[in-house]
């Protein structure tokens, strides 16, 4: 399986996703700088491959640190990291969970402070690779035999630090034995879907199919699409999905047709602090994402731009949140609050 983040003595190591599938390349972090660029180009992304990139920054952070005052050297790196990327949660789950962890050994010697960091940056990644084989186990069930799944975007390994969210979902309802294939959205404007979740399971040898974004209710109307799962950037308190743009479209899409939408994300992906999606901040990316297709402008100079990076799906769409710590469906309040405290 392709090894989405790894920590070396040489500093962390990405494939760079900006280059898939074409171009199998790594790149190599030896700063948390290069770390937060690294996230903020979307060499790394998905949510929770974004959170061991962060802790991995906080841990390269304090490595490479010659700061006198390291309390405010810490704040900075994780001001830096946190400011790359405003929507997925898991990057400040994962800033505040070193930063937690710095704040217990502040007194400790150096050398032994930044041991700690290294351990638990690789723990975060570890955690994070059987956090979605948990969630596939509780997923797979719910997938039909014998039909199609469509899912939007990549929440597969390389958005994760191995497996996947809806894709470990996926894979564990083929290592069941079930008969599935996959239809991926392509996702304009990045083509996560095409580039990335086409060829993660082409590797696999998951029968996958990609179509365009807008053909997914089609083939809904004719019958043929058996289950939506998607992954998710940040779920508040009362189940509202924030996830790439053009999944509510899905959701929308799924309901209208009688077709089951799942959502696959960890407990570090639900921001409970959140009583609904209405506060869920959504980035805005460059326009030359929209107006440009690999270098080639497709769209008159000068015209106006729209790019928001997600869209929130109200929780009425989803037909159920799979977790490491079980299946939530509504009232999500209530489940998701449950799953949330179980360990
Ligand atoms: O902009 P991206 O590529 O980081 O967006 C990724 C997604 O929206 C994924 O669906 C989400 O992070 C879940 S990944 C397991």
């Amino acid at each position: 399986m392709v090894e989405t983040i790894l920590w070396t003595d040489e500093g962390v190591v990405m494939i760079d996703q900006t280059k898939l599938p074409h171009t199998t390349v790594d790149v190599i972090c030896r700063d948390y700088k290069e770390v937060a660029e690294a996230i903020r180009s979307m060499v790394i992304r998905g949510a929770p491959a974004i959170g061991v990139a962060a802790a991995m920054g906080v841990a390269i952070g304090v490595q490479k640190s010659t700061a006198e005052n390291l309390d405010a050297e810490v704040d900075l790196i994780c001001a830096t990291l946190d400011a790359t990327r405003p929507t997925a949660v898991n990057l400040f789950w994962a800033t505040k969970r070193m930063k937690s962890l710095y704040q217990t050994l502040r007194e400790n010697p150096l050398a032994e402070i930044r041991a700690a960091l290294i351990e638990e940056a690789k723990q975060v990644r570890l955690e994070d690779i059987e956090i979605n084989k948990a969630m596939g186990r509780h997923g797979a069930p719910l997938v039909p035999d014998g039909k199609t799944v469509l899912t939007h975007c990549n929440a597969g390994a390389l958005a994760t630090a191995g497996y996947g969210t809806a894709l470990g979902v996926i894979r564990a309802a083929v290592e069941m034995g079930k008969k599935i294939d996959v239809f991926a959205d392509e996702t304009r404007p990045f083509l996560q879907g095409a580039r990335l979740t086409a060829w993660e399971l082409q590797q696999d040898g998951i029968p996958t199919t990609v179509i365009t974004d807008n053909m997914a209710g089609y083939f809904m109307k004719l019958g043929r699409i058996g289950c939506v799962i998607v992954g998710a950037d940040r779920i508040a308190a009362n189940g509202d999905v924030a996830n790439k743009i053009g999944t509510y479209s899905v959701a929308v899409l799924a309901k209208e047709n009688n077709v089951p939408f799942y959502v696959a994300a960890p407990v570090s992906t639900l921001d409970l602090t959140l009583e609904s999606g209405d506060g869920i901040p959504i980035e805005q990316r460059p326009a030359s994402e929209v107006t440009h297709v690999h270098g080639v402008h497709i769209a008159p100079h000068d015209i106006a731009v729209q790019n928001p990076a997600f869209d929130v799906t109200p929780n009425r769409y989803v037909t159920a949140i799979i977790t490491e710590n079980g299946v939530a469906r509504a009232p999500y309040k209530e489940s998701l609050a449950a799953l949330a405290r179980k360990r």
